[in-house]
């Protein structure tokens, strides 16, 4: 197919990389600065501009992969001209209908990119959306190329499915950082001694549910164990809060 990247950051780099090795055309990359596009049509072999008003008039999808924030006027920028276009957005917390298109659809591959990291694209889920059943099928067979696992799904449950991202993967991280603060003050153990438990703890995950892969002191309620460490974080009151409401949160799970 041929392919119109908006966008030359993160996920548009990963997404360009993997259309590209399937075969498909990218006819064209933008990008607000000349550094992000020229980089990335650079690696596609294609043309690039910084002007909307440049953007071809004519492909199969245009996909828009911009900050979220200026989703909304970049697409509308682009409208005029292209009204026949397909277009989708990769934003899993946008509905499909902020874009002005007709026709208009929504292609959200779940993963964390960063440009520099290559990803495995084929075992990443996608998940789509389009107001028209050719434009959905179109979006099936696209992304049925780079990847094993393609899901529709409707703006409204993908919120819920950002949403779960968020607990999974940015929370988690998160997590991962408090942890490794306390190492670093008390004893300045390198935090890559916590790499096989982190491992060990996603891994159980292929092969039972989060519920039953739940180990430690919360979900045997073993009182004494956390009293003992609510008192090591006495001096730091923010993470005293979150110990509480996890531990809570994990008990009642149960
Ligand atoms: N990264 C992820 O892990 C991930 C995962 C799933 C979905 N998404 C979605 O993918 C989309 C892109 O995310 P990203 O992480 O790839 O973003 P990003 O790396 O920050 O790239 C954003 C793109 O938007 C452009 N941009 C920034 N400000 C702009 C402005 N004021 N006007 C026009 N263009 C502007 C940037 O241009 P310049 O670089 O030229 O400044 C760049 O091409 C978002 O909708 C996000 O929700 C991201």
């Amino acid at each position: 197919m041929k392919v119109v990247l908006i966008g030359a950051g993160n996920l548009a780099t990963n997404l360009g990389k993997a259309l590209f090795r399937a075969g498909h055309e990218i006819v064209q990359v933008y990008s607000r600065t000349e550094v992000s596009a020229s980089a990335l049509a650079d690696v596609l072999h294609c043309s690039h501009t910084t002007n909307l008003k440049e953007v071809v008039k004519c492909a199969d999808v245009f996909i828009i992969s911009v900050k979220d924030d200026v989703l909304a006027s970049v697409a509308s920028a682009l409208h005029e001209g292209r009204e026949g276009q397909l277009f989708v957005h990769t934003a899993g917390s946008m509905p499909m209908d902020l874009l002005p298109f007709e026709r208009r659809g929504v292609f959200y591959p779940m993963q964390t990119f960063s440009k520099n990291k290559e990803v495995d694209f084929s075992v990443i889920p996608c998940f789509i959306e389009a107001k028209k059943e050719d434009d959905l099928q179109c979006l099936k067979t696209l992304a049925l190329t780079i990847s094993d696992t393609v899901y529709e799904l409707d703006s409204e449950n993908r919120k819920y499915l950002h949403l779960s991202a968020v607990f999974c993967c940015n929370f988690a991280n998160h997590c991962f950082s408090l942890g490794a603060d306390l190492l670093k003050k008390h004893g300045n153990i390198p935090f890559n001694v916590m790499l096989p438990l982190i491992d060990e703890t996603a891994s159980k995950l292929y092969s039972m549910s989060p519920q039953e892969a739940q180990t430690g002191p919360a979900v045997r309620w073993d009182t004494n164990v956390m009293d003992k460490h609510l008192q090591l974080l006495a001096e730091e009151p923010e993470m005293q809060k979150i110990y509480e409401l996890m531990s809570k949160s994990i008990h009642e799970e149960k």
